[in-house]
C-alpha cells in the first residue's frame, strides 16, 4: 500500500463539499471508508442500528469529523430509516451487511441491498459504491486451481450453499440484487470486491477477518488448512471506495486485491512478526499436494 494519501480532491473552490452517506460506518471497513472520506474533504454521514452504541465512538475522533461527520440510525431493514440517511446525499457507499454464515442473515443482506437501491433512488443519490465479497467470485470447484480469476468470475451458488458458506451466497444475491436494481432505477453502480481484508483496525471490536489473524495469532486455531486465501490491505480497500465513487466511467465490478497467499505464508509472516506469541503450528494434511 502506497503511504501517499490524496487529500481533499472534493474541496469545490469555495462551494459547500458534497455530502454522501456510508452504511455500516462503525465496522472495520466502513470506519476505513468513512476516513478516507472526510481525508478527502467530502461532509459524511455514517450510518449505524446504535450510533450512541461506545463501539462507534472512534468515528467521531477521526481527523475531521467534528466539522464533517454525523452519524444516524439506520436499519437495512427499515426502509425509512434509509431515505433519511440518504437525504440530501450524493453518493452512497453501501457497507453495511451482516458477515456470518447464519441462514436467518441471509435475507438481511439481499433485502437490505435492495432496500439500501430503492431509497437511494427515491432521495434522488446519483451514484452507490456497494461493497461486495471475493466470496461471490472464487468459490467454484469446477474451476481450474491454476485458474486466473477476474472481474467475469462468480462463485458456484449450489456449491456455497452445499457447503454451509451462506456468507458467499448472501453476498452474490446481495450483488446482483444491487446491480439489478440499479439498472431498474437508473443509478450510477460500481462495485468494489475485496479479498479477505487485514490491517489496523480503528474499531475496538474485532471483526470477522481481523479474527482470521488473531487466532492463528493467539493459537486459539489449533491447526491450519492446506489452502490459499486472497488478501488485501484495508486502507487499500477504502481507497478503492473512493476511487470508484470519484470515477464516474467506473461502472460494474473492481476486484480488490493484493496479495495470494498459502495459509503457510501466512503463519510463517505471524512467526515471523510476533516470536512472542504462540503461533499456530500444526498443519492439516488433508490431501498431499501444496495447493497453489
Ligand atoms: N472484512 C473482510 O474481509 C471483507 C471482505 C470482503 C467484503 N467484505 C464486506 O465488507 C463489508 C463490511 O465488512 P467488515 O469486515 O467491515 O465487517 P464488520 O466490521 O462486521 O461490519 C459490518 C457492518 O454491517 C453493519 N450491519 C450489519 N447488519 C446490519 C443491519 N441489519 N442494518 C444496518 N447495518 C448492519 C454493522 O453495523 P452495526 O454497527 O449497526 O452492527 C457493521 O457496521 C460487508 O459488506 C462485508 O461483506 C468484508
Amino acid at each position: 500500500m502506497s503511504s501517499n494519501v490524496e487529500v481533499n480532491n472534493n474541496v469545490n473552490n469555495g462551494e459547500e463539499q458534497q455530502l454522501v452517506c456510508v452504511t455500516g460506518a462503525g465496522g472495520f471497513i466502513g470506519s476505513w471508508v468513512v476516513k478516507e472520506l472526510l481525508l478527502r474533504g467530502y461532509r459524511v454521514r455514517g450510518t449505524a442500528r446504535d450510533p450512541a452504541d461506545s463501539k462507534n465512538a472512534h468515528l467521531l475522533a477521526l481527523e475531521g469529523a467534528e466539522e464533517r461527520l454525523s452519524l444516524c440510525r439506520a436499519d437495512v431493514l427499515d426502509v425509512a430509516s434509509l431515505r433519511a440517511a440518504f437525504s440530501g446525499c450524493h453518493g452512497v457507499f453501501h457497507v453495511a451487511s451482516p458477515v456470518s454464515n447464519d441462514p436467518d442473515l441471509v435475507p438481511v443482506a439481499v433485502e437490505g441491498t435492495r432496500n439500501v437501491m430503492g431509497a437511494a433512488a427515491d432521495m434522488g443519490v446519483r451514484r452507490v459504491v456497494f461493497t461486495s465479497s471475493y466470496g461471490a467470485v472464487h468459490m467454484n470447484p469446477n474451476r481450474s486451481a491454476d485458474a486466473v480469476l477476474d472481474e467475469t468470475c462468480w462463485s458456484d451458488y449450489d456449491f456455497c450453499k452445499e457447503t454451509d458458506n451462506l456468507y458467499c451466497c448472501a453476498k452474490m444475491m446481495a450483488e446482483i440484487t444491487a446491480t439489478e436494481e440499479a439498472a431498474k432505477r437508473g443509478l450510477e453502480l460500481a462495485v468494489v470486491v475485496p479479498s479477505m481484508t487485514m490491517g489496523p483496525m480503528l474499531q475496538q471490536t474485532l471483526n470477522f477477518s481481523s479474527n482470521h489473524v488473531a487466532r492463528y495469532l493467539t493459537g486459539t486455531k489449533k491447526t491450519y488448512p492446506n489452502a490459499v486465501a486472497a488478501y488485501v490491505d484495508v486502507r487499500d480497500v477504502a481507497r478503492a471506495h473512493v476511487l470508484v465513487y470519484e470515477r464516474p466511467e467506473a461502472r460494474g465490478r473492481y476486484l480488490c486485491i493484493g496479495t495470494v497467499m498459502h495459509r503457510a505464508q501466512l503463519i510463517q509472516i505471524l512467526k515471523d512478526l510476533f516470536p512472542q506469541y504462540p503461533v499456530t503450528a500444526k498443519y492439516v494434511r488433508d490431501y498431499p499436494p501444496l495447493i497453489r
